[in-house]
């Protein structure tokens, strides 16, 4: 037998046996799928792809189709792995009650590699997790932090009219919105969780005289490593770790990620460290996201009347924490006012309220500065923000891992399995929302602020854009009060229209809503209406 009839043997022998691992594979995926118990309507999966061939990798796509056959209850497949929507209030209100029984989040275990898995958000060690966000809570709702924030938002908003007034105002200038408000909170976060600038706004114009020093240099590789830090989630949450492993151009990105995350350490750990260095000995404490972390529940705690004094919080929490805080405040924040500014220009009788509430609680001019204390009391922007919030959740599923086992549906679930409330279709369901396609801030305005109606408590329950439960969201109090402080300063010198009135506003789903391409005009309130 020459060599090569044996070689052709073994491949030939080779190919059975692949062949017929792949049969016992398919097999035996066929065979849990039809005898899984509870079976409940769904695209029928392949292996390997599960129902992504069918749905991608937004569960509304069937939903929508399907919406009589799945029900309040369905199903859908990421690869092997069974994944229940539900769409039902009852259900819902069962999976969202804050208990230690449905904490944990979707694990990535790749994200160990990063360290990421030590923060909030991605920590599914409960104890870790606890003290974690204690602290983060605490410190993002010290009134000093709030209140500071507020100024600060003004403050780097006059760095844009400055950009603009450079421009034609008058006449109107055009540019894309969802980019450039981006920037500006990837501005602002980067001020309040590491004292720097990142110039984000300031590059996005392509005729900036950004003085060259040194300083400035810096601060734009370090926002430029953050960025490629943001963007490398994906690779890590998704690529398996022994492709991230053995794959040649994988493991050259993956090195990459890690030499660029360890960069970005680098720099945070030493202005912790001399942060840290410098209020320890004695120095004023300043209004920032960083200095309200580095002395929550000390003594040094202004506003604590009951200081705890816990063991003051170490460099590399600090640090895992305000990568948290980065990135899961930045993007979410932004696309909400993206698809906030549509709503408005979509609704000249809402801008008119806005202008109303403005004009009294601020007065007629539009450069004053105002405090925390002004923007809470301005009620209908409030509803409006969060009538924004409802219409279009950035977030519009959660998704909920019990860890014991559950009855939802007339079903027992076992341990681990995973469920996704809809929340989108919770805020738009007709049964608890009068006219749910219809934007309508008033909705929100209760009967002590000049409003008609109270929020039922079906209401209370599905109206969930910040989550729910345990793990709901650290921030939504600091989220809705940029979202307040952006509304006035916008609204209050400006008029703001879409460039492609009929257009649908766009935007995709990556585990969030994102909004892109919405081209605004943003031209001087005053000169406009005078026109
Ligand atoms: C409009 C803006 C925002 C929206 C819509 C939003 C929404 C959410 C949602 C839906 C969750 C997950 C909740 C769950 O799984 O049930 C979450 C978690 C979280 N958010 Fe936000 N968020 C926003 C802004 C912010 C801001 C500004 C910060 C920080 C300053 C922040 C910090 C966090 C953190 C730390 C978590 C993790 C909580 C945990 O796992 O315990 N978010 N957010």
């Amino acid at each position: 037998m020459s060599f090569l009839s044996i070689l052709s043997l073994c491949l030939s022998d080779w190919i059975s046996i692949l062949s017929a691992l792949l049969v016992i594979y398919v097999s035996h995926f066929y065979y849990k799928y039809f005898t899984r118990p509870n079976p409940l309507p769904g695209p029928i999966p392949i292996p390997i792809f599960g129902t992504l061939h069918i749905i991608g990798i937004n569960p509304r796509v069937w939903y929508i189709k399907n919406i009589e056959k799945a029900g309040s209850v369905w199903e859908f497949y990421i690869g092997h792995e069974r994944n229940i929507v539900v769409n039902n209030i009852n259900y819902a209100e069962k999976l969202c009650k804050p208990s230690k029984r449905i904490f944990k989040r979707l694990p990535f275990p790749a994200f160990e590699r990063i360290g990421l898995n030590h923060g909030i958000f991605f920590n599914n060690e409960y104890n870790s997790w606890h003290k974690r966000r204690r602290l983060v809570i605490r410190a993002l709702s010290a009134p000093k932090f709030l209140r500071g924030l507020v100024i600060s938002v003004q403050n780097t908003f006059k760095e844009s009219e400055n950009i603009w007034e450079k421009s034609n105002l008058n006449g109107g200038i055009e540019f894309d919105f969802s980019k450039w408000i981006r920037c500006f909170l990837t501005d602002i976060s980067t001020l309040q969780t590491t004292k720097q600038r990142s110039y984000s706004v300031a590059t996005l114009n392509p005729n900036n005289d950004l003085v060259q020093s040194e300083d400035i240099k810096n601060a734009l590789k370090f926002s430029a490593a953050a960025k490629k830090f943001s963007d490398s989630l994906g690779f890590f949450a998704f690529v398996p770790p022994f492709m991230q492993d053995y794959v040649p151009g994988f493991t050259h990105y993956r090195k990459s990620c890690e030499r660029n995350i360890m960069f970005l350490n680098g720099i945070v750990d030493n202005i912790i460290n001399k942060r840290r260095k410098e209020l320890d000995e004695g120095a004023e404490l300043d209004s920032d996201l960083l200095d309200h972390l580095l002395i929550a529940h000390t003594l040094k705690d202004p506003d604590s009347d009951n200081v705890e004094n816990v063991a003051s919080i170490s460099a590399k929490e600090v640090s895992v924490l305000t990568w948290d805080i980065l990135l899961a405040g930045t993007d979410t924040t932004g696309n909400a006012f993206s698809f906030l500014i549509y709503f408005v220009a979509k609704h000249p009788n809402v801008l008119a309220k806005i202008h109303q509430e403005i004009d009294k609680v601020l007065g007629p001019d539009p450069t004053v500065e105002f405090t925390f204390e002004n923007i809470d009391n301005c009620h209908y922007i409030e509803a409006m923000v969060k009538e924004s919030l409802r219409y279009i959740l950035m977030v519009p599923y959660t998704v909920k891992l019990s860890e014991e086992c559950e009855n939802i549906a007339g079903y027992d679930w076992p341990i681990g399995t995973k469920f996704w409330i809809d929340h989108h279709s919770l805020c738009h369901n007709p049964d608890i929302w009068d006219d749910p396609e219809t934007f309508n801030p008033d909705r929100f305005l209760s009967k002590n602020h000049d409003g008609s109606s109270e929020i039922s408590d079906s209401q209370k329950i599905t109206f969930a854009p910040f989550g729910c439960g345990l793990r709901g969201c650290a921030g939504k109090f600091v989220a809705l009060t940029l979202l307040k402080t952006m509304t006035v300063m916008l609204f209050r010198k400006y008029n703001i229209e879409l460039v492609k009135k009929d257009e649908m506003i766009k935007y995709r789903y990556t585990a969030l809503n994102k909004v892109y391409d919405l081209n605004i005009r943003i031209s001087l309130r005053d000169a406009s209406s005078s026109s």
